[in-house]
């Protein structure tokens, strides 16, 4: 009998039902098909790793508030048992600074600068301000500076994230706590096709499109969330044929720049701006929701494919 073990977070330290919210369907469909499926925390000192033939990692978000933990993780349970997506894959995808290397590679992304330095982000968001930064759009005929957004480069959720005027203090404060995470700064024009909810899911299973889902817009300008919490509202969408292409030249795109093996799943989030086209926002190969509750036989496909892999 197959046994797989399916990577959460710890549900009392996170939202139970968030944690389990793919878990619970995927693991009825791998009991149908007489696997040996149960979730299991990566942080839980308790779990015999190497008594699993596979593991999947599906929802292990605290990784990003405890990023060098979760690495070491990696590292025990992949010499333990088979990790995937494979962990080289991961690491990789922890830090969106991959961004860069994608972009080099032909993948269109949002505008972006990284910053390690207080004083190379307050030199940025000044020259946003003035409206002469590579990260910060024109000012508006009234004077007043484009929105930008700013994030930590190990992020998920959301985290430390906001959408802020460029000469407001926040943004400082709020590119002052990532750098004391210890972290580093991404700085990005404010997306507008993002902010009015346009940002768009493709999920693929072995390379190939399964769906895709809409989450709505999730920053409030001038800092924080919407609504005050984390709170998608996804829904199914259509992927157009010229969207899909796009997601699959991503995954193609990264198996050139890392040298890794197609990964079993991936959510690629992009967004289509009016002025530049289609925007890679980042590719989630580790950690995304796949809201299987909205697609039954996605859950299918999914679990297939993961024995197909054990
Ligand atoms: N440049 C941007 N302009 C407008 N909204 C943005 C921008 N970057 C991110 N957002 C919003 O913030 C959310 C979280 O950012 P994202 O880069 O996806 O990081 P993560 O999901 O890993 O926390 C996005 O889903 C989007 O709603
Ligand atoms: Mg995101």
């Amino acid at each position: 009998m197959t046994k797989v073990g399916i990577v959460i977070t710890d549900p009392q330290r996170f939202d139970a039902a968030d944690t389990m919210r793919d878990a619970v369907p995927l693991l009825a469909a791998l009991h149908r098909r007489g696997a040996e499926a149960r979730a299991v925390d990566w942080a839980d000192p308790e779990v015999d790793w190497a008594g699993f033939d596979l593991v999947v990692l599906r929802s292990p978000w605290d990784y990003a508030v405890r990023p060098r933990e979760f690495d070491a993780w990696l590292e025990r349970a992949d010499s333990l048992t088979r990790v995937l997506n494979e962990p080289a894959l991961v690491r990789w995808n922890m830090d969106k600074r991959y961004l860069a290397q994608l972009e080099t590679a032909g993948i269109p992304g949002v505008p972006t600068s990284y910053h390690e330095e207080e004083s190379s982000l307050v030199d940025a968001l000044a020259a946003a301000a003035r409206g002469t930064g590579g990260s910060g759009g024109p000012a508006d005929g009234a004077g007043t500076p484009a929105h930008v957004v700013l994030k930590p480069t190990v992020g998920a959720g959301a985290r430390l994230t906001g959408l802020l005027r460029p000469d407001d203090p926040a943004a400082s404060a709020l590119g002052r706590q990532i750098l004391a995470g210890p972290g580093t700064v991404m700085l990005q024009p404010e997306v507008p096709e993002l902010s009015a909810g346009r940002e768009k899911a493709l999920y693929l299973v072995d390379g190939r499109f399964t769906h895709a889902i809409a989450k709505g817009a999730l920053l409030a300008p001038g800092g924080g969330l919407r609504g005050g919490s984390y709170r998608e509202t996804p829904q199914l969408v259509e992927a157009s044929a010229a969207e899909r292409a796009f997601a699959e030249q991503v995954l193609a795109t990264t198996a050139t720049v890392t040298g890794l093996a197609m990964p079993l799943y991936a959510r690629i989030d992009i967004v289509e701006s009016a002025t530049d086209g289609l925007l890679l926002l980042e590719a989630e190969l580790f950690e995304p929701l796949f809201h299987l509750p909205l697609a039954p036989a996605v859950t299918e496909v999914f679990a297939e494919a993961i024995l197909a892999r054990a």
